[in-house]
């Protein structure tokens, strides 16, 4: 049988169709637009696994980009009934069509013409989930932290390598126009050595506690023993399932949620993925209502290039956020909590001791973009370019921005932050083996 003679898979047809149109750009735009030269049959059909707060931006960035990537919402899947009618509602709001919605994952995975799954469950069953997604043969983005259980990571990690598949990790940052000029500016050596590096974010307020949902799921709506995947039987418990960032065995709280944005952004970068070490310290000191992860964390992580990671986080006092890169040349500020795109670079010479009114004589410059005047100091969870690039590899086949070893790599950093605060000992990273050892990796 000659190559052209034989079936062509949806993953070959969806490609093929990307080069066709690539081909075509010497056309007048109006002569050929996307939508004429692209069908029904490679519009890229997706389907969403756990819309609630998380998938519900999902829906709405991907709905943003349907006619320039051309895709489509076709399926949806949540274990609740009123997440799963809202979901199927809003995407039929969003494409004139309603989509398929079933309760149970392996449903929607049956459906051959789905090529790409969004998993926005909560963390316990990200890497889980990713893992069954990848050995259907399909593509996945997939939230972050990526996992929080060391060998399930790795299997999921292992399972898309293996198949081949495209997922693009959640941590959207990293194709954000900001960051992406922030980190050009670190890899051209402008900072010179970098020693030290301080992540510090605040929230003053009980985080992630009074999820409106608790008071309104009933457990005959859901299926509580599939929302515990791997979790052992327990009775049904509506505060774990929606305040699940509080709860130890489910959630590490500030590591999973925050410092994996923020340890993803350090590891891109400084062009270094996991820490030699980690230590991590702090408590319940600000709201006494139950949880039982940190409101106050801080964690220090070692690398191998010779640097130190601080990252800090207080959800009892809003002092200003900040990430800073402490070059011998030059101090990158990232001004800002989480995902702020404004970043100034300053200039460092001279020191406090001999001249007390040196911050004013060091030339400090903001990275602007098309001059754009300086942007804010905080962005909501809505950008669409990190969805946008995986589309775009989902037809050309490579590697998006965030891939799983970028995933792999946030989840180590933040489960060994996680596993010395809980232990109260100092964890070392073995990378033959990929594991988290207590004695320090010689050789
Ligand atoms: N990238 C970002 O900036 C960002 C922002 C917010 C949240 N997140 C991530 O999104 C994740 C979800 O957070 P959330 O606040 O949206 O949670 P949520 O509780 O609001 O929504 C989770 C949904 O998943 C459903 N679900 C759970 N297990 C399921 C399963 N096995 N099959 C089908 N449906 C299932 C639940 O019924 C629920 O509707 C978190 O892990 C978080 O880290 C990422």
């Amino acid at each position: 049988m000659s190559k052209s003679s034989e079936p062509m898979n949806r993953r070959d047809f969806l490609s093929k169709s990307a080069a066709a149109i690539a081909g075509s750009a010497v056309l007048p735009h109006t002569a050929l637009s996307y939508e004429k030269i692209v069908g029904a049959n490679d519009r890229i059909s997706l389907g969403h696994i756990g819309i609630g707060n998380r998938g519900t931006e999902l829906d709405q960035i991907a709905s943003q980009l349907k006619t320039s990537h051309n895709v489509e919402m076709t399926a949806v899947c949540d274990l609740w009934k009123v997440n799963r009618d809202k979901a199927a509602a809003t995407n039929e709001s969003y494409y004139g069509r309603a989509p398929r919605a079933v309760q149970h994952l392996e449903d929607l995975l049956a459906m051959k013409d789905v090529d790409g799954v969004f998993i926005s469950t909560p963390e316990h069953s990200h890497s889980p989930i990713l893992k069954i997604v990848t050995e259907a043969g399909k593509d996945a983005y997939v939230e972050k932290p990526m996992g929080n259980v060391l060998s399930e990571v790795k299997a999921s990690r292992d399972a898309v390598l293996q198949g081949k598949t495209i997922v693009q990790v959640g941590t959207q940052h990293r194709s954000e126009p900001y960051p992406t000029a922030a980190h050009e500016v670190v890899q051209s050596g402008a900072l010179g050595d970098v020693s030290k590096i301080e992540i510090v974010w605040n929230y003053h307020g009980p985080r992630w506690r009074g999820r409106e949902e608790v008071k309104e799921i009933r457990e005959q709506d859901t299926d509580w023993t599939k929302w515990l995947m791997t979790k052992s039987a327990r009775p049904f418990d509506p505060q774990l399932y929606f305040e699940f960032r509080l709860y130890k065995e489910f959630s590490s709280g500030i590591p999973d949620q925050w410092m994996s944005h923020g340890i993803d952004l350090v590891h891109w970068f400084m062009n270094d993925n996991f820490p030699k070490s980690a230590v991590a310290h702090g408590g319940v000191f600000a709201w006494h209502d139950g949880r039982e992860n940190a409101d106050t964390f801080e964690a220090l992580l070692e690398y191998p290039k010779g640097f130190l990671v601080s990252y800090s986080t207080s959800f009892g006092n809003d002092a200003p956020s900040f990430t800073r890169y402490m070059g011998k040349k030059a101090t990158l500020i990232n001004i800002g909590g989480e995902g702020s795109p404004r970043y100034q670079v300053i200039q460092e010479k001279g020191t406090h001791e001999e001249d007390a009114d040196i911050d004013t004589k060091r030339e400090a410059k903001y990275i602007l973009l098309h001059g754009e005047k300086l942007p804010p100091m905080s962005i909501d969870d809505l950008s669409l370019e990190h969805m946008g690039n995986w589309f775009d590899c989902m037809r050309s086949r490579k590697q998006p921005n965030a891939t799983v070893q970028n995933g792999f790599a946030h989840s180590v950093a933040c489960m060994m932050a996680a596993q010395s605060y809980w232990s109260g000992k100092k964890v070392f990273w073995d990378s033959a083996t990929e594991t988290i050892v207590d004695t320090p990796v010689t050789g």
